[in-house]
């Protein structure tokens, strides 16, 4: 069922799609955002998980760390490089020489960290001319559609997001050098509660999750691979071709993403900026 629209006042909200997404109009990040669009801004962020900013000048650095802090603390990231000058701003860069493009896999933002990411913005400035999609799925979605028995096998159990696998030499043609790099490995709920909606949620992805620790390594590797490919249905997903100067603002604790790498040699950049979250929170089961 297509979710209803609530009415704002300050900005322009559009569905992107039934399940997931909205687009924002009414507002140019760059220009300042008042009290009253921030707040339904929030209001939008929350109802529909992530929010894409349409008709943007290029949000300088200084406002795109402004606007990231009326969220709460920033994110650092604790193996990427950052921007020269910014150290809250990871800069998306892909072009023929890169060996690896960010967020190929899905994911949630660095939910190996022990309060991993509520939300990340990214501007992208350098578009190719076809391709470069980002894909986002609705954990929310995942979780109500598994069965009431699977629901309440997963209550209480708890998975470790570890990245000693994914992160080691990954930044390494952007001089990033493995011994500047912190692997965290952190154990969070498979169902975790969101803090403001209180919905639950699937927090297990493909990237990170490495073992449901209540489970054999055998039962472990059933489960999760069955998550992953459930998570992953398109089912649950939204295709965001982006438009230049375009911002897109996910909530990582209720949705995954994937970044598309299908336009080698071409060029994509941008710069990205993530909000600290508080640690996962169990969710309670209820039939
Ligand atoms: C990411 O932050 O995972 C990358 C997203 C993108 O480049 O579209």
């Amino acid at each position: 069922m297509p979710k209803p629209l609530a009415r704002y006042s300050t900005i322009d909200v559009r569905l992107f799609a039934p399940n997931l997404g909205a687009e924002i109009a009414g507002v140019a990040i760059e220009d300042g955002v008042s009290p009253e669009q921030f707040s339904e801004i929030r209001s939008a962020f929350l109802d529909h998980q992530v929010l894409f900013f349409k008709d943007q000048k290029e949000i300088s650095p200084e406002r795109q760390i402004e606007f990231g802090r009326l969220f709460g603390e920033l994110h650092t990231h604790p193996a990427a490089p950052s921007m020269t000058g910014y150290p809250e701003i990871f800069e998306i860069h892909v072009h023929k020489d890169s060996a690896v493009a960010n967020g190929e896999f899905w994911h949630s933002d660095v939910s190996c960290d022990e309060r991993p990411p509520l939300g990340t913005m990214l501007q992208l400035h350098v578009l190719p001319a076809a391709g470069g999609d980002t894909m986002f799925s609705d954990m929310y979605g995942a979780y109500e559609s598994l069965s009431g028995a699977m629901q309440e096998f997963l209550a209480g159990l708890t998975a470790t997001h570890a990245s000693d696998h994914v992160y080691p030499g990954r930044y390494s043609d952007r001089g990033q050098h493995d011994s500047n790099i912190d692997c965290p490995s952190s154990v969070h709920p498979v169902i975790r509660t969101h803090p403001d909606t209180q919905r639950p949620a699937l927090y297990v992805n493909r990237t990170f999750t490495t073992r449901i620790n209540e489970l054999s390594e055998n039962e472990s590797g059933v489960v999760l691979q069955m998550l992953f490919d459930h998570a992953e249905k398109i089912d649950f997903q939204i295709r965001y071709r982006w438009g230049h100067n375009d911002m897109a603002f996910w909530d990582n604790r209720c949705c995954m993403h994937r970044a598309i790498w299908d336009y080698w040699p071409a060029e994509r950049k941008g710069r990205r900026v993530t909000i600290r979250g508080e640690r996962p929170a169990l969710a309670d089961f209820r039939p």
